[in-house]
């Protein structure tokens, strides 16, 4: 039988057949044990493949738990082999694809890993629970129709992403996904963008006011502009830098109003300059460009950029695309009609309000194709592809919801797509709303998660896809999105309604939380980033979403949008609505509580003090830590009034409080001076290692050490917001800490009993 190699020989683009031809090498060498287990970890890394926690064999899809078969000796968690089955990001610039690709991207799921395609939020696909050894075969295969993995993980350049009714969309500049297209080819692989310290990612957005391209939280966001020279028409980009998520997020600063298109790729190559030779390289948590432009403002940074591109060599890349801009059109099947008079099968009506967008091309609409969590088996993805042939002329796009958007469709066509749509299981209502919950991967299959992030996604999924017809429209057109853990790959901050998994330790049981996010804003291209106002367990987390959206449709003032509501009603009052949530019943009256979404299994089994007394045996430590997390929630109060000189005082204040109830652990008369408290915290947490949990490191600690030796020269909303973000982490890093040394046993903790109040510990 000819190898994937010979057959496809010739129809691969040569330099990444080459390309594969030394992955291939490179795995070979890793399993000689010749190639350094880190080199080796970035290489895979820069070809999409990333390690995969895969829990014992087990995979919970949102609606139920399939068994894996893997060999009995692998395990859950960060200690996987390196060779164990992990996952595969596939690249999807601007989320464009034909149904050739995806019949490919069928036939990968279906071959080599678990049987399901799986959309990102950045528009990428991702298999999981693939060989390392099957990768090189993927990738030539997925090369000879033309998509590459290339740098889909990694300190590179990731997925360039763009809206997905780009070309389409009634209130864009122009359609921006040639522009796109150009900047993802031009830096894949690019000399100037091999020296990074962490990724890079770029987006495009047709417009500012809609949420589409989400270029707020991009390190370069580029959003369509035109201006009028001597009567004609120029198109250009404003150019926004240094957005990101993660742990702090931030939102990109306006860098440029107006990059004329032929500029657009040497400033961007510019930027990746900068940012590779300036950029933090030893530091992850502080390696993203958005900290390079904090460090060195935004002026200086651009001089910067702007020095570097004068001195740029000339590349006739960088404009040899434009004069195909005007020429680049996407064909549709059927010519342009109307609805009208269509017989209309049952369930049309409420697919049509939510999942069809009509175009600006008369005649036209696109569709969303709902897919839960993302996800869509082989067979799915072979009927979408059989449908887009039918219906739209190839055009399908991937979207940051998670859904797969059909363009084109001729609008007399939409009820036989829908029909066909049904008969895949595939013609769910609902893309966009509330019900179309955006999760992480989050403990099914990423090392980091810490609670059911698609658990928690398809429970709320299945409580409101009854009613979501009958919720006031306010609330229907809400926005969940939910992360395992605060890197946020959920896209949490710019939700409606966002969560993140941590997790408590109460009577040394673990429980599975979402910490609760309010104020993010998805539109205006992601505009702004929410904040947590408390955690509340896994399992209250439907009835909390019940709880807020049914105030804020009786409290609605008007036409009020959910974030005006939320400001209003001021964050004393959010608080307030999730604290009846926040209780933890005692193991012995609601196990049900003590384990995640969609696993039965208890979250973690403790190991003291179980029923050792009527009381619930709780730390002095764990006293402090909730004063810590009070201060910090204090801070947030002062930041909605605008006091940002006080926020930022509460929210070191807070810092102190948490980094002080670990000292207590240890050294009970510590006192409430912060120079001793930091410099006590630094010996015993900090330079023992102690704090740093092999998932953060010391990185938290490092946002105590730097407000206590250099405190704000200035006040200002970035920096109040910034400091509470930090606050927060560094809280949860010292809970995270005080349950490993609880669960240790360590020696010299300091427990009182629940009902004696808190009588010691405090400042
Ligand atoms: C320190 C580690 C990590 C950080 C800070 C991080 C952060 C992020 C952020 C901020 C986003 C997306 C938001 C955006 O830019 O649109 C993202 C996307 C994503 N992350 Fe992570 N992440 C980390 C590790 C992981 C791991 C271990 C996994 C699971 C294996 C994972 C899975 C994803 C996925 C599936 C996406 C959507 C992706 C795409 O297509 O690019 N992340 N990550
Ligand atoms: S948010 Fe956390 S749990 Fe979710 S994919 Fe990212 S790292 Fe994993």
């Amino acid at each position: 039988m000819p190898t994937w190699k010979e057959k496809l020989a010739g129809r691969m683009d040569p330099q990444i057949a080459e390309e594969v031809d030394v992955f291939e090498t490179q795995i070979a060498l890793r399993k000689a044990g010749k190639m350094d287990e880190k080199v080796f970890a970035e290489t895979r890394l820069r070809r999409g493949c990333y390690g995969q926690r895969y829990d014992n064999g087990h995979r919970h899809d949102g609606v139920r738990t399939q068994q894996l078969e893997f060999p009995s000796d692998l395990t859950k968690g960060p200690e996987t082999f390196w060779d164990a089955p992990g996952m595969q990001r596939i690249k999807i610039p601007f989320g464009g694809l034909n149904p050739d690709q995806l019949d490919t991207l069928a036939e990968l799921a279906e071959e080599y890993s678990d049987g399901i395609l799986h959309v990102t939020t950045r528009q990428d696909f991702q298999l999981h629970y693939v060989h390392i050894e099957d990768t090189p075969n993927i990738m030539r295969r997925l090369a000879a129709v033309g998509i590459t993995t290339r740098e889909a993980c990694g300190n590179s350049v990731r997925n360039v992403t763009a809206c997905p009714i780009a070309g389409v969309c009634r209130s864009e500049s122009f359609d921006v996904t040639p522009y796109a297209k150009a900047a993802a080819k031009f830096m894949l692989g690019h000399p100037d963008a091999q020296g990074f310290g962490r990724k890079f990612k770029i987006a495009f957005s047709g417009c500012r006011e809609e949420a589409c391209g989400l270029t707020s939280l991009h390190d370069v966001g580029c959003i369509a502009a035109t201006r009028s020279e001597n009567g004609n028409e120029k198109r250009g980009f404003e150019v926004y830098v240094g957005g990101g998520l993660g742990a702090v997020p931030q939102q990109a600063k306006l860098m440029n109003d107006f990059v004329a298109e032929d500029e657009l790729l040497p400033l961007i190559q510019s930027i990746g300059r900068v940012f590779a030779r300036l950029g933090e390289k030893k530091n992850r948590a502080a390696a993203r460009l958005k900290f390079l432009i904090t460090k060195l403002g935004l002026d200086e940074f651009r001089r910067l950029v702007d020095e570097e591109r004068k001195i740029l060599p000339a590349d006739s890349r960088w404009s040899s695309y434009i004069p195909d801009v005007a020429r680049y059109q996407e064909s549709p099947k059927h010519g342009p009609t109307h609805l009208n008079g269509q017989q209309r099968p049952e369930g049309f009506e409420k697919w049509h309000l939510t999942n069809v967008y009509r175009q600006r091309q008369e005649g036209y609409a696109a569709a969303a194709i709902t897919l839960p969590l993302g996800d869509l088996t082989a067979a799915q993805a072979r009927q979408v592809a059989n449908l887009a042939r039918r219906f739209t002329g190839d055009n399908l796009r991937t979207t940051v919801e998670q859904n797969i958007l059909l363009r084109w469709v001729s609008e007399a066509d939409l009820p036989d797509l829908y029909r066909e749509l049904g008969r895949a299981g595939l013609g769910e209502p609902g893309a966009g709303t509330i019900l179309d919950v955006v999760a992480c991967p989050g403990t099914d299959t990423c090392k980091l998660g810490i609670a059911s992030s698609r658990g928690l996604a398809g429970e709320i999924r299945s409580r409101l896809s009854e009613r979501l017809f009958a919720l006031d429209e306010s609330v229907r057109n809400l926005h969940i999105k939910i992360s395992g853990c605060f890197n946020s790959c959920g896209q949490h901050h710019i939700a409606d309604l966002g969560f993140y998994g941590t997790s408590r330790t109460i009577a040394n049981r673990k429980i599975p939380h979402f910490q609760v996010v309010l104020g993010g804003k998805w539109q205006d291209n992601a505009g702004a980033y929410g904040l947590a106002i408390g955690t509340v367990p896994s399992k209250r987390v439907p009835d909390v979403i019940d709880s807020i959206t049914a105030r804020y449709v009786r409290e609605r003032k008007g036409t009020e949008t959910f974030q005006a509501f939320i400001k209003r009603i001021g964050k004393q009052e959010c608080r307030a609505m999730i604290e009846p949530f926040m209780e933890v019943p005692a193991y012995e009256k609601d196990r049900s509580i003590y384990s995640d979404w969609g696993d039965p299994r208890e979250f973690t089994i403790g190991d003291m003090g179980v029923g050792e007394c009527a009381g619930e045996v709780i730390s002095v430590s764990q006293f402090d830590l909730a004063d810590a997390e009070r201060l910090v929630f204090d801070a947030q109060l002062q930041l909605e009034h605008e006091n940002y000189t006080q926020a930022d005082s509460l929210a070191y204040r807070a810092m102190t409080q948490a980094a002080m109830a670990l000292v207590k652990t240890q050294f009970i008369d510590v006192g409430d001076n912060a120079d001793v408290i930091v410099a006590e915290f630094r010996s015993r947490f900090f330079d023992t290692g102690l704090l740093g949990d092999r998932y953060a490191g010391n990185k938290f600690a490092e946002y105590l050490f730097r407000r206590h030796d250099s405190p704000p020269q200035e006040h200002t909303i970035d920096q109040a917001h910034r400091i509470i973000e930090e606050a927060q982490l560094f809280i949860e890093a010292t809970y995270a800490c005080h349950d490993s040394l609880a669960e240790r046993g360590a020696r010299g903790m300091v427990v009182a009993p629940v009902h004696s109040g808190k009588a010691a510990g405090k400042l």
